[in-house]
């Protein structure tokens, strides 16, 4: 058995793992991180890539926002497109906090570069994480690696394992309290080398669904269309893709549409969901592990991120002060901007999608909806400080 001791086991080496680690060795608490994949099975993950000022001033604490800052493109408003017709949401003219553009690839790469610096402990490819002793004041992990078995002592496990770990499902049953919403559709996604359409985010709605025009730079574009929940991308060559694509964004945009092959192309089922608690004696949970959102409104990583902010503090409090406050309170702290985050994910995805048990009143409201962004300054300004990131 190899045996290994640390201050906080870490489970999971996707961006909510790895940012915690690398806050946690800016302070020197000791930590390992547990993956179940390859490190280059995670860095081949594409995902969303908007940025919230909150999640860059984590990793400028965590000294891993200099690529980010180098590459990373400021955006200061979005276009929200609703059949032919379309407007601008503003950013600054309400808050001056910008997103920036970036992949969450690319911030997984820094932190994993980071944290190779550094020399932080990893472990890849383990199988059977269990997490024992929670009750106690030196919880373990065991796991195993190419069938050795391994153990990690230690006073804090963070479960930062996505939505499919097995951290959530170490809280009892009957103390966890689950929350769902399943959306009867999923969103296919492509990357393709050419030039984004346009040099901010357009979301469309429109009577043949969504669509999403985004990017990672200024020859990488990324680009979704609604499509079913039975759908496999065989089903979708790229020519049918660009042409869904184009029946959703307004006119005024496809001149400057250039299509391309798909270097990447594949489907995310949409849902919400929220696990409550997100702590549980010393366990306590991060990111996708404890809450998923749809992609609509780009708060999967940045809510992971605020997670991962109110734990490093608590932490730190514990280790620098000897004063638990904060990690007792941490579910109740993470939950409560949690749920801000659902609530906008949601009210995105309800007024940007076509619902296939729509009533023709319910598309009218979608289209107030629309109108009241159009001409009001107060839906405006408040579409524009959910989407930039609700303070930590
Ligand atoms: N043991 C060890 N590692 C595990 C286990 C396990 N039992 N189960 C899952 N993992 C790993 C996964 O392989 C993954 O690398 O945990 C990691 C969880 O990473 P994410 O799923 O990316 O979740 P998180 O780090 O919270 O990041 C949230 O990622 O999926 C996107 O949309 C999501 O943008 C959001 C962000
Ligand atoms: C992306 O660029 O992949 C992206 C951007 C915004 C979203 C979702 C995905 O809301």
């Amino acid at each position: 058995m190899n045996s290994e001791q640390t201050q906080v086991a870490i489970i999971g080496g996707g961006p909510s793992g790895l940012l915690l680690g690398q806050l946690l060795h800016t302070v020197g608490i000791d930590n390992i991180v547990v993956e179940r994949q390859t490190k280059a099975h995670v860095l081949g993950r594409i995902r969303a890539g908007v940025l919230e000022r909150g999640l860059i001033s984590l990793l400028e604490q965590a000294a891993v926002a200099e690529r980010a800052h180098a590459e990373g493109d400021p955006h200061d408003g979005v276009v929200l497109g609703f059949n032919n017709q379309h407007t601008r949401i503003s950013f600054s003219d309400h808050i001056d906090k910008p997103v920036v553009v970036y992949g969450q690839t690319e911030v997984t790469r820094d932190l994993y570069e980071a944290r190779d610096k550094c020399q932080g402990r990893t472990h890849f490819s383990v199988e059977d994480v269990i997490i024992k002793g929670l009750d106690s004041d030196r919880p373990e992990l065991t796991f195993s690696i190419n069938g050795a078995e391994h153990l990690i002592a230690c006073d804090y496990v963070a479960g930062c394992d996505g939505f499919h770990g097995v951290s959530r499902h170490t809280i009892p049953a009957d103390i966890r309290q689950e929350y769902e919403k399943v959306y009867p559709f999923g969103w296919l996604g492509i990357l393709s080398e050419t030039p984004p359409i346009h040099d901010e985010l357009i979301y469309a709605n429109s009577d043949n669904g969504f669509a999403l025009c985004s990017m990672r730079n200024s020859n990488l574009s990324r680009y979704y269309v609604q499509c079913s929940t039975d759908d496999n991308t065989e089903q979708w060559s790229d020519d049918r893709f660009w042409h869904q694509l184009q029946q959703s964004v307004p006119q005024d945009f496809l001149c400057n549409l250039q299509t391309g092959p798909s270097i990447e192309k594949s489907i995310a089922p949409l849902r919400s969901f929220v696990c409550e608690p997100m702590q549980w004696q010393r366990l306590f949970l991060c990111g996708d592990a404890a809450h998923i959102v749809p992609p609509t409104g780009a708060k999967g990583l940045n809510t992971a991120a605020s997670d991962v902010h109110y734990l490093f503090n608590a932490l730190k409090d514990f280790y620098q002060s000897n004063n638990t406050t904060s990690l007792d309170h941490y579910s109740q702290h993470a939950l409560a901007r949690v749920w801000k985050a659902e609530r906008f994910s949601w009210w995105m995805t309800q007024l940007l999608h076509q619902f296939p048990e729509h009533t023709t009143f319910d598309k009218r409201m979608q289209h107030a909806e629309f109108e009241l962004l159009q001409t009001q300054v107060e839906a405006q300004a408040n579409l524009a400080v959910n989407y930039v990131g609700l303070p930590y």
